[in-house]
């Protein structure tokens, strides 16, 4: 017989945890009591990023880990997507070229 799913025994990767969008799916997710992921571009963002999750009222410091992955590019997304059982896909890039008609 399957184990039943419960939050605490489940992760969640969230794409793009820097955005508007993603910071708010966080912070449910942490408050239904989740394992959460999320990418970010850069690492070096993190401490700002966790900080801002900090400041809203997330539970930041033990469920909530972050990967380092690019949507352009295929590096990092297998490390980031390992053992999750749910990946929600909220980050957006803006490609600045607009090729001309
Ligand atoms: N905000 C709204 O009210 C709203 C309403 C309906 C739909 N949406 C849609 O929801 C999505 C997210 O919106 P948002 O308001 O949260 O946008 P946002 O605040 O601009 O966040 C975008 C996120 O995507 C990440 N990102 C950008 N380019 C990336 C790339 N190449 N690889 C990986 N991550 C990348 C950003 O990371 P960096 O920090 O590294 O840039 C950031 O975390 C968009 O598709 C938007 O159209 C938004």
């Amino acid at each position: 017989m399957a184990t039943p799913e419960t939050p605490s025994s489940t992760t969640v990767l969230v794409t793009g945890g820097s955005g508007f969008i993603g910071s708010h799916v966080i912070l449910q997710l942490l408050a239904a009591g989740y394992i959460v992921r999320t990418t970010i571009r850069s690492l070096g963002r993190e401490t700002e990023v966790r900080k801002t999750l900090k400041d809203a009222g997330g539970d930041v410091d033990d469920r909530l880990s972050f990967y380092a992955a690019d949507l352009t590019k295929d590096e990092g997304w297998p490390e980031a997507v390992a053992s999750c059982t749910y990946v929600l896909h909220v980050a957006s890039p803006f490609p600045l070229e607009v090729g001309n008609p």
